[in-house]
């Protein structure tokens, strides 16, 4: 393990800018001493493309590949069309980087209110009810693959296809990390989530190749949902969820509600993961740029810290990431009143270095 760790840092736009300082901060306050960061930040996102057209140029890609990871704010703003960003800054580096792992925690914390009725944890009454899963989502394939065009475009007789594309290789490599997690963790289930009852062809692929990997796994148990009735789930019966394991478009749909169930959008992280380390991994809040309080301090950068935890657990720095987890964790059981993104940022940091 190098003792030195080169970052990449994309702040990006809008509140991006804002959270990352915070988590840099507490990055810089979590490492031990003998520890180095060499961190260097690259001007990508919605500012870039207005000044200069660029989205994510070759040069830069090659640059980002020499380092040990990637932390990323925010990037969009509405002055830009629908797509462009999307498509040509971040699929582009889940795919050059091959991101096939994107990891995405849903945890309810103590003192954290959930929009579900009787969902409130704190920590200790008997009717608190844990939310804690993971969805690992496929990130390389799918529908997102851009594998479509149009014909007749314009007219009454446009056709559009966006055809989702499923290979065995690259379900069973996310099924095999999915499984892994969930051996790891102490209640030890996979659900897989598709619809292999409508969508047959891709549908039938992931359910044996889940079922053959499961072999491997004799200690996982297993459960299968359609992804509609996983939705059902999400609301009514959250806590029965340990590990996800779904394709590229359920696993988009299913984490933002995810977020909305375990206490919002400010705190849930995410990870674009490359396991075998050939690439860079990249970890993000999973919110964006928010131009409606961007540059108003107003910004909670907790995901963004709880996406350090992620980056800190990949790099192979177990005991900081969960550090920085507990600081995150006791911060929210004791909140109270309105704190300034800053001031959440110092509050976390100086639990981390206590
Ligand atoms: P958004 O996540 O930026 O904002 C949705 C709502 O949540 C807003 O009311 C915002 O104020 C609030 N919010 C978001 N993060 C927050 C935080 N940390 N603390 C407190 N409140 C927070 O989603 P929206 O408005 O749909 O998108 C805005 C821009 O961000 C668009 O250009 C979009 O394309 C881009 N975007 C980028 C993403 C990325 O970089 N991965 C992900 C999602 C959107
Ligand atoms: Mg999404």
């Amino acid at each position: 393990m190098s003792r030195t760790i080169r970052l990449a840092v994309v702040p990006g736009d809008g509140i991006g800018q804002e959270v990352v300082a915070e988590g840099l901060k507490v990055l810089g306050a979590v490492l031990p001493a003998d520890v180095k960061l060499e961190s260097t930040e690259y001007d990508l996102g919605a500012r870039r493309y207005h000044r200069t057209g660029e989205t994510l140029p070759d040069g830069v890609l090659a640059e980002l590949k020499g380092h040990d990871a990637i932390l990323l704010g925010a990037i969009g703003d509405p002055s830009v069309p629908s797509g462009v960003l999307e498509r040509g800054l971040l699929l582009k580096l889940r795919f050059a980087f091959d991101h096939h792992i994107n990891l995405r925690p849903g945890r309810l914390f103590p003192g954290v209110k959930s929009p579900l009725a009787g969902t409130e944890s704190d920590g200790a009454s008997t009717t608190r009810r844990d939310i804690d899963f993971v969805v690992v989502r496929e990130g390389t394939e799918g529908p997102y693959v851009g594998n479509g065009g149009t014909l007749r475009t314009g007219t009454p007789q446009e056709v559009a296809t966006e055809v989702s594309l499923n290979t065995a290789y690259g379900i069973e490599r996310v099924v095999r990390d999915a499984y892994r997690r969930a051996q790891a963790r102490p209640r030890k289930k996979l659900t897989l989530v598709h619809k292999n009852n409508v969508l047959v062809h891709a549908g039938h692929l992931w359910t044996r190749i889940f079922a053959e990997v499961g072999r491997e796994f004799p200690e996982v148990t297993t459960d299968y949902l359609h992804v509609d009735a996983a939705t059902i789930f999400f609301v009514t019966q959250p806590e029965r969820f340990d590990v996800i394991v779904t394709d590229n478009l359920f696993g988009d749909i299913l984490t933002d509600l995810a977020a909305a169930v375990t206490g919002g959008i400010g705190l849930a992280a995410s990870g674009n993961i490359n396991p075998s380390g050939e690439f860079p991994s990249m970890f993000e809040p999973v919110h964006g740029s928010a131009p409606d309080i961007a540059g108003q301090g107003k910004a909670d950068p907790t995901a963004t810290v709880l996406s350090v935890a992620m980056l800190l657990d990949h790099l192979g720095f177990a005991a900081e990431a969960a550090k920085v987890e507990a600081a995150v964790a006791a911060d929210l059981a004791e909140r109270s009143g309105t704190r300034s993104t800053s001031q959440v940022g110092d509050a976390l940091a100086a639990r981390v270095s206590g």
